[in-house]
């Protein structure tokens, strides 16, 4: 693994967005695994910001997020649908018919998840999937125990999540208690992972992605495993290493 230090989380997210625009620019129609969280707006707002200014553009572009809450359609509020569509594909010259979620309203998660699957691999695959992580270690929404080897399907929220993302449903009640997420396995076949993780919340599922042994415990620690991984941090989410 790759571990790029960075003083601030200003100039982590400067370096994570250059990683995704070389990219881009290397191959225009390249497919990327994107994520969402509160880490990723900023990394958002640079991408936007260098479409603008016709450094990059996403026209060609496939992209597939990483997951979805159960029960929420595209257009409520909170879900992830609306968060890309608001934050990234409305500010970008993105082909909307390329953007990829899970549908969290499907009326059968099981074959949703394996309609999500079988586009992912009829895509070629994801060149780059982007990524954050919880503070227990998740990534997507693989909580801890999650298997290393499990594909998208759907996963039961830890409290400690549901309480981390109430904000965008203003009670905790509110907050869905199950998503639908790309499993460990389907995020370790891209062919290169970019994980941004900035701010002292993250300090400990940081160290135990990085130092800790590879395990259910901390599903991040999966991507030890990955030939092409790198993580960019700021100096706070690195401060337990
Ligand atoms: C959610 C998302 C993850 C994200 C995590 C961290 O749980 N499903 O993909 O990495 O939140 O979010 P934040 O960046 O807001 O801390």
């Amino acid at each position: 693994m790759k571990v790029l230090i960075c003083e601030t989380a200003e100039k982590a997210v400067a370096r994570a967005a250059e990683l995704v625009i070389a990219q881009v620019r290397k191959k225009p129609d390249a497919v990327l695994g994107l994520a969402t969280g509160g880490t990723m707006l900023p990394l958002y707002r640079k991408l936007c910001e260098a479409c603008r200014q016709g450094a990059v553009s996403f026209a060609q572009s496939t992209t597939f997020n990483l997951d979805e809450y159960v029960g929420l359609a595209p257009d409520h509020p909170g879900s992830y649908h609306s968060y890309m569509r608001e934050i990234f594909f409305d500010q970008t010259d993105i082909d909307l018919g390329r953007t990829h979620l899970p549908r969290g309203d499907c009326a059968d998660p099981a074959s949703e998840c394996q309609r999500y699957e079988a586009l992912i691999a009829a895509s070629g695959g994801i060149d780059l999937q982007l990524l954050g992580i919880g503070q227990n270690g998740h990534i997507g929404f693989n909580e801890p125990t999650s298997s290393l080897g499990s594909r998208t399907r759907i996963k039961t929220l830890s409290h400690s999540t549901r309480l981390a993302n109430a904000g965008h449903f203003g009670v905790i009640d509110a907050m869905p208690r199950h998503a639908l997420t790309m499993g460990i396995g389907t995020i370790l076949d891209a062919r290169q992972c970019i994980l941004l993780a900035t701010g002292q919340s993250k300090a400990a599922a940081v160290a135990s992605m990085i130092e800790g042994p590879v395990s259910a415990g901390c599903p991040a620690s999966a991507l030890q495993l990955h030939p092409a991984m790198t993580a960019v941090l700021d100096a706070e989410a690195a401060s337990d290493l």
